[in-house]
């Protein structure tokens, strides 16, 4: 364990004057899991870049904590690096050496107490040296089997209760996966909140620091087009996909703990579904917007596990063809076992029971090895009459969709019916396409650099609610439960390559639709 003194100094306030950074106080954010792979492709790189953009506050300081015996100065060059190879811009060496200066490392067990009392003790040095008060920003990116012993010294060793009340109150961010099923959820939410509120606490789905996620807001409140269009007398059916082309690779062994549903479904996907279908919250404010969230999870019907006739399809990709190459098995990938039964893909078909919603499916899947890797949420609308283009020969007719590419290449698509240019009336479909990197350029933010700036500024509008998370798990428990009961029976297979098995597809034609093939 080390220390350095020029990180606990205040000799150099970050940014002198140049600051627009949205009201953050003196912030010391620490990263638990400092030398994990979270730290070096995500949150080293949104610091630097929050940092290039003055977005940092003017005494901002890092820690980064781990069981891992290193320097300051170790620290440092390992972050240096990992800000060159990640960051989404170049790193200019003199916006990066004033983070640097202020970025230390601590060495300690994630369930050694006094190693805890050694961190509350060199934030408290900080705060003196700078003669404010600092926030502190605890960022738990490790493996969720130690998330409760971090939690729990948090709380002993005084520090998630330090400046408990005032602006300067300490706040926590949690990584997913929160919890595999709703029990644990639940137990979770408890050691939470036994020592922080609810206030205090940043449960991250890295999915709603995405642009086109928050855009989705935007779409749906600030644009008069859709808003009245937006219920079950105009829409037919939403599709949501979440698709990867990816294998397990070298994660086999962590994946078979998880699969497609707790991986995706469970969080990123039913953050889709629930923005995209919630009811317009009284204010943008964080409990107006995941008050709505809740109440749309409520009014999902529970889900029908039973294979073939249920709502729910789970699959494991065979063998197949990726980019023209022959990839393999899941089950024989590394780290999974011969006769394993954990899903890599996943369909559901949810019924929403609320005025706006009923009858309308909604339709979403996750999975690996797919043919592209795409998310999207797709709404598609109702048919019109068909009196006037009823000839099929002349008249090609797709329904109206509009469609949100979350990404790659985020945007929004129109898809309508045209008239083909000629001296006879035939129709086509054709696509309205706006592209974010079109109109806005390449360089977004990511959504790390969102999430750790809305944390430090207090803003938890795009993090998870401890009742948002059970109300998911809620729903998806039960179907994981009843796969767990059924072992091998049930669980279908699909080519490498492929969209899914042909069991997803008949959950649609049930209800005379199909899964949209997503192109660009
Ligand atoms: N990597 C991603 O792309 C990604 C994406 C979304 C969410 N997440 C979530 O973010 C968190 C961190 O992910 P990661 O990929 O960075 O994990 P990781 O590299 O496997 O682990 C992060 C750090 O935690 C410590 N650690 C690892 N295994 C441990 C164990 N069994 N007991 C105690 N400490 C252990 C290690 O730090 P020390 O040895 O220094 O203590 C390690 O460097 C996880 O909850 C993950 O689900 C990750």
């Amino acid at each position: 364990m080390s220390t350095s003194s020029s990180s606990e100094s205040p000799r150099h306030p970050f940014l002198d004057g140049l600051s627009k950074h949205r009201g953050a106080p003196p912030t010391v954010v620490v990263i638990f899991g400092a030398s994990g792979d979270l730290t070096a492709r995500k949150l080293i790189p949104a610091v630097y870049n929050l940092g290039h953009d003055n977005l940092l506050p003017p005494e901002f300081f890092l820690i980064g904590f781990g069981r891992k015996e290193m320097g300051d100065g170790a620290f440092r060059k390992s972050c240096a690096e990992a800000a060159r190879e990640h960051s989404r811009r170049e790193v200019l060496d003199d916006i990066w050496e004033r983070v640097a200066d202020h970025t230390s490392y601590l060495a300690g067990g994630y369930d050694e107490e006094a190693a805890f009392t050694k961190l509350r003790k060199k934030i408290d040095k900080l705060e003196k040296n700078l003669d404010r008060p600092i926030q502190a920003v605890f960022y738990i990116s490790t493996p969720p089997s130690v998330f409760k012993p971090i939690l729990q010294n948090l709380g002993a060793a005084g520090l998630a209760r330090r400046h408990a009340g005032t602006p300067h109150a300490s706040k926590v961010v949690v990584e997913k996966p929160f919890g595999r099923d709703l029990a644990s959820a639940r137990e979770l939410n408890e050691v939470i909140r036994r020592e922080f509120d609810e206030q205090q606490v940043y449960r991250i789905d890295h999915y709603l620091g995405k642009e086109t996620v928050q855009d989705l807001l935007v779409q749906r409140f600030a644009n008069s087009i859709f808003e009245p269009i937006w219920n079950r007398r105009y829409v037919d059916c939403v599709q949501i996909t979440v698709a990867e082309e990816l294998g397990v690779g070298s994660r086999g062994g962590y994946y078979e703990q998880s699969g497609a549903t707790r991986d995706m479904i469970q969080n990123h996907t039913m953050q889709l579904v629930s923005l995209t279908a919630m009811e317009p919250p009284v204010s943008l404010g964080p409990e107006a917007i995941r008050d709505e969230k809740v109440k749309l999870l409520k009014a999902i019907q529970p889900l029908n596990p039973k294979p073939g006739e249920g709502d729910a399809v789970r699959a494991q990709y065979a063998e197949g063809l990726i980019g023209g190459q022959k990839t393999t098995g899941y089950r024989n990938e590394e780290g999974v076992a011969d006769d394993s039964s954990t899903e890599t893909y996943a369909a559901f078909r949810l019924s929403i029971n609320n005025w706006r919603w009923e009858g309308v499916p909604f339709y979403i899947r996750s999975g690996k090895r797919l043919a592209r890797r795409v998310s999207e949420i797709a709404v598609q609308f109702k048919r019109p009459p068909g009196i006037l283009f009823s000839e099929a020969d002349r008249f090609d007719l797709a329904a109206n969709t509009m469609v949100i590419q979350v990404q790659p290449d985020e945007g929004l698509t129109l898809l309508l019916n045209s008239k083909i240019p000629g001296l006879e009336t035939r129709t086509q479909p054709v696509k309205m396409h706006f592209r974010y990197k079109a109109t806005y350029g390449s360089n977004t933010p990511e959504a790390y650099e969102r999430l750790i700036l809305d944390a430090m500024v207090g803003d938890s509008t795009l993090f998870i609610r401890g009742d948002e998370t059970e109300a998911s798990w809620k729903l998806i428990t039960p179907v994981l439960e009843a796969w767990d009961s059924l072992g091998n029976r049930g669980l279908e297979t699909y080519a490498a390559g492929s969209w899914g098995p042909l069991t997803a597809d008949q959950l649609l034609w049930k209800r005379h639709h199909q899964w949209r093939r997503p192109s660009l």
